[in-house]
């Protein structure tokens, strides 16, 4: 962890000494590494980590505001920290994140939940700390919705495992999908310097890390803005070279920014995982088109094929949504058939859920919640058949794994990740956390792999 920039500051005393956090995390791995970050500042300012939240003197909830879901569950934790405060009554509550970026869900939340101290959006970031010292001293909370966002080069990061890292190398979205909050709270795209990425890439596999994931909500879009003329198949390239890191992953690709380039990147590269995380969205050409995705059904299922062929064994997920506004059974069906012709190897499916500000908001065509339930039912149903049968294809290969850990359903089995990202349970005598390993398919199921060690 780094604390010069905090030590640099002379008004930041360490006034977290003797005290403890605990975060709560929501949403998606962007907000995982923000946690991280802001995890790095409270440990900076003295704070260490809480073991349970009886013991916490300070929580902080980090949300998502991507469906109407995770907001509730924010506000169903604010009611029952409530009681906590009661209490406690010295316990700061930072609520931060996506959800609040959004000014007037701040102010609700504000006068629905009083008792919170802090109120933060995703810009505001930077200045955590600062606003966590003056929170302190308020008598109502303190919110920070405001849009400047402020460098976040150089903040303190403590990172919640020794062997994968989270490596942010774009922020903020431009594409306003239709449905989509994201570029609403996240703000424009910005990439992170060439050389600043590649550094810290340096610094991970010398302290041990053997497999980065590269972020941003659309990576493919990196290094337009930049003056270098760097992309992100050139940063990709770059960083194969690092010595030290076994394993190099990215999240989340475009399909109307997935270039030829990238896939002979990947093609070419050794530590480049051979899996591909590639929103499909949808099917039909009509809803792609009231979507704003800007790629057709066909040029999708032929990014697919190229993919496929080009690099041998690759894993291809998706995102799918169901019910988005007017959307008729036949659209439905060519979202179904769209999983027959590209076979994902697994789908995150999500009904789609409207967000206040967004294009697809005002469409006024919302399904009746049943017809969208039972179209996820059916999708779900689908792939599930379709992720088995390429499981089962795998029984009997030799899979390279990075264990994670102990099984989470059972102790005496370790949990591990091939390169094409699946998951593989095996019988283990000693913990290799960390490790990396080889393991022979013995058995498959539709959301996991056994395995026994070669
Ligand atoms: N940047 C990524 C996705 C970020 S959000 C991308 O472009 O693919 C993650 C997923 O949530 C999306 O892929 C989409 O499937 C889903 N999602 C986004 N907005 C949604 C909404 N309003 N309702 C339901 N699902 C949504
Ligand atoms: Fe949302 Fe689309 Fe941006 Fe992804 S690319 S974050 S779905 S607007
Ligand atoms: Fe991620 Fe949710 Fe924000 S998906 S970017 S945490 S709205």
């Amino acid at each position: 962890m780094e604390r010069a920039h905090v030590d640099a500051s002379p008004r930041l005393e360490p006034s977290g000494e003797g005290k403890k956090y605990l975060t709560i995390t929501f949403g998606c791995q962007a907000n995982e590494f923000d946690t991280e970050v802001l995890a790095g500042m409270l440990e900076s300012m003295g704070y260490r980590a809480a073991a349970s939240q009886d013991e916490a003197d300070l929580v902080v909830i980090n949300t998502c505001a991507v469906r109407r879901k995770p907001e509730e569950k924010v506000a169903g934790l604010l009611g029952r920290l409530r009681a906590f405060k009661e209490k406690k009554q010295d316990l700061v509550i930072a609520v931060g994140g996506c959800m609040v970026q959004r000014p007037a869900v701040a102010a609700e939340l504000a006068r629905r939940f009083p008792f919170v101290n802090l109120i933060f959006g995703t810009q505001a970031l930077p200045r955590f700390m600062q606003l966590l010292e003056l929170a302190q001293k308020s008598r109502r909370p303190l919110i920070d919705t405001a849009g400047n966002g402020g460098s976040r080069e150089g903040l303190p990061v403590r990172r919640s495992s020794r062997f994968h890292a989270w490596l942010p190398v774009i922020y903020g979205c431009n594409n306003f999908c239709s449905y989509c909050i994201v570029p609403h709270v996240r703000g424009r795209e910005r990439s992170r310097p060439f050389e600043e990425i590649i550094r810290e890439a340096h610094a991970l596999a010398a302290d041990g890390y053997l497999e980065i994931t590269l972020l941003g909500q659309n990576v493919n879009s990196y290094g337009h803005d930049l003056a270098e003329g760097h992309d992100f198949a050139d940063l990709l390239a770059e960083l194969d070279q690092v010595e030290g890191l076994a394993r190099i992953r990215f999240l989340t690709s475009h399909p109307k920014d997935l270039s030829p380039r990238l896939v002979e990147v990947m093609h070419r590269g050794k530590k480049i995982c051979e899996h591909l995380h590639l929103p499909a969205q949808a099917g039909s050409n009509r809803i792609l088109e009231l979507m704003n995705r800007r790629y057709t059904r066909e040029k999708y299922l032929e990014l697919v094929a190229t993919l496929k062929k080009e690099i041998p064994g690759i894993a291809v997920t998706t995102d799918l949504m169901v019910g988005f506004p007017g959307e008729t059974e036949e659209d439905f069906q060519e979202t179904l058939d769209l999983l027959d012709e590209a076979r994902f190897d697994q789908a995150f499916t999500f009904i789609y859920s409207p967000r206040p500000g967004t294009r697809a908001a005002a469409m006024n065509e919302e399904l009746p919640a049943p017809v969208k339930r039972e179209r996820l039912q059916r999708l779900v149903r689908r792939q599930n058949e379709i992720s088995l049968k390429i499981n089962r294809a795998l029984v009997g290969q030799a899979m390279e794994l990075l264990v994670e850990g102990p099984s989470k359903n059972n102790p005496e089995m370790l949990s591990g990740r091939t390169r094409t990202n699946k998951l593989v349970h095996f019988a283990a005598q000693e913990d290799l956390t960390g490790r990396l390993v080889e393991v022979e398919i013995t058995e498959a199921y539709t959301w996991y792999l056994i395995g026994k060690r070669v």
